[in-house]
């Protein structure tokens, strides 16, 4: 405690230390719930447009249906805010504002709405001049800022980085995050700081980057099209020995909003990303209007199933590891565990556009699988049970064009062992231990 005293009575005088972490608990597996920006962008004409404009009305409008509509129930709970939230103008004493005209009861009341439906209420800022829309960024008003979020009861705050310099970064996205933890209130801290900085030519500092934010961008804004979802699925192909690593519990690469239920993908391409978000131990942040989504694609957003795999406890990012022709075989280490054995999610994706479904037909061995008593292994999408499999059996499924197949092969534990036995995993050590439990 004493420590703790000296270390504050420092950062009074000099600052925050580079080295204090957000450490906030929060989000062990990845932020689950709703996010206005890909759908709704910067839509500000409540006059013309009042069901589709960035305002109070809308957020209250999808919170409902994130409960009444069964979404909150499979884990969607950030309900959150994008750009185009605030006044051009800050208060007059100094406070960041809503557009009242927009939000005529303040972010306070919106974030009490959110939290009376047992959801959680997420913000927009930018650490710079404006945000990417030309409204008022932090530069300046740091610890300020981080305590109106507090005093609105904020839980999660999406700090973008437009209008500032991707090298001031290294400092200014950590000095937000100390305020904010400074404010005593825990909010999940979204950065854009890598993909910033990716941009501009530097190396981002990932040891830092990890310390302090429980999420993060690499790569584009995702839009409303197969090709763009295509690029980010190749963008984490590509560069997954380096992406990787830095995920695990609290801390998670952000590959982008859930597009599914808009305009620009089908019924297969939606699948394909739902299921290889969850592969990626991507946040599923759905940005879609959730008044006139069809049915199917409320249900792909609703397989608990991919969720699971998405929320395994675990936290390990999986990686692609097949491409050939067309066909990717995308893997993700989960529980259970036994022994040195993990259970695996394996997502077929067919990238080719001749057509007809193309099959693929492999061991369970060629896919890593190795464990000799074999794999419980069940189809997510089309919930068929395919029953244990030894790691010799060639399993064989028909992936349609840009589509995908997801499976799920737990390892089949031995009833006695399971019961007398308990195998964890550290991802920081990469060992499994198995403890023998008492046996009373
Ligand atoms: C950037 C972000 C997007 C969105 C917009 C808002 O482009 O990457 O996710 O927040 O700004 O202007």
């Amino acid at each position: 405690m004493a420590a703790a005293i000296v270390v504050l009575g420092l950062v009074a005088l000099v600052g925050p230390p580079a080295a204090l972490g957000l450490d906030n608990g929060l989000v062990r597996t990845p932020p689950m719930g709703w996010l206005a920006w890909e759908r709704f962008r910067c839509n500000t004409d409540c006059k013309n447009d009042p069901e589709n404009c960035i305002s109070e009305r809308l957020f209250r409008t999808m919170a409902d249906l994130v409960v009444s509509e069964g979404y909150s129930a499979v884990g969607y709970e950030y309900i959150n805010v994008d750009d185009c939230w605030l006044d051009k103008e800050r208060g007059a004493n100094g406070q960041l504002q809503p557009d009242y005209s927009r939000f005529p009861n303040g972010m306070r009341a919106l974030s009490d709405y959110v939290h009376r439906l047992g959801l959680k209420f997420g913000i927009y800022e930018d650490y710079g001049n404006y945000t990417c829309a030309g409204y008022p960024g932090i530069l300046g008003s740091l610890e300020l800022d981080a305590q109106t979020f507090a005093s609105w009861n904020v839980d999660y705050v999406k700090l973008d980085g437009c209008y500032s310099h991707p090298k001031d970064m290294d400092r200014g996205y950590p000095e937000f995050g100390y305020f904010l933890n400074k404010t005593g209130r825990q909010m999940v801290y979204s950065c854009s700081w890598p993909v910033y900085q990716i941009y501009a030519g530097i190396a981002p500092n990932f040891s830092s980057i990890i310390e302090h934010c429980n999420l993060w961008r690499n790569f584009d804004d995702i839009q409303d099209s197969w090709a763009s979802v295509e690029s980010v699925i190749d963008y984490y192909g590509d560069n997954q020995d380096a992406i990787i690593p830095n995920a695990g519990p609290g801390h998670w690469n952000d590959p982008d909003m859930l597009i599914i239920g808009n305009f620009g993908l089908s019924y297969e391409q939606s699948k394909t990303q739902m299921a290889i978000w969850a592969i990626i131990a991507a946040p599923l942040l759905m940005s879609v209007d959730l008044r006139t989504i069809r049915p199917e694609f409320k249900a792909i957003l609703q397989n608990k199933g991919v969720i699971a795999v998405d929320q395994d406890p675990l936290g390990i990012q999986g990686r692609r590891i097949y491409k050939k022709s067309g066909i990717e075989i995308w893997s993700r280490p989960i529980t259970p565990l036994q022994q040195n054995y993990f259970s695996y999610a394996v997502a077929f994706l067919n990238r080719r556009t001749d057509g007809t479904p193309s099959d693929v037909a492999v061991t369970l061995q060629e896919l890593g699988l190795a464990y000799p008593g074999g794999y419980a292994v069940e189809d997510l999408f089309e919930e068929v049970s395919y029953g244990v499999l030894s790691p010799e059996t060639k399993i064989k499924v028909k992936v349609n064009p840009s589509g995908v197949v997801i499976l799920r092969a737990n390892i089949h534990l031995p009833r006695f062992q399971s019961q007398n036995q308990k195998t964890v995993y550290d991802p920081y050590q990469h060992v499994f231990r198995t403890t023998a439990r008492p046996n009373f």
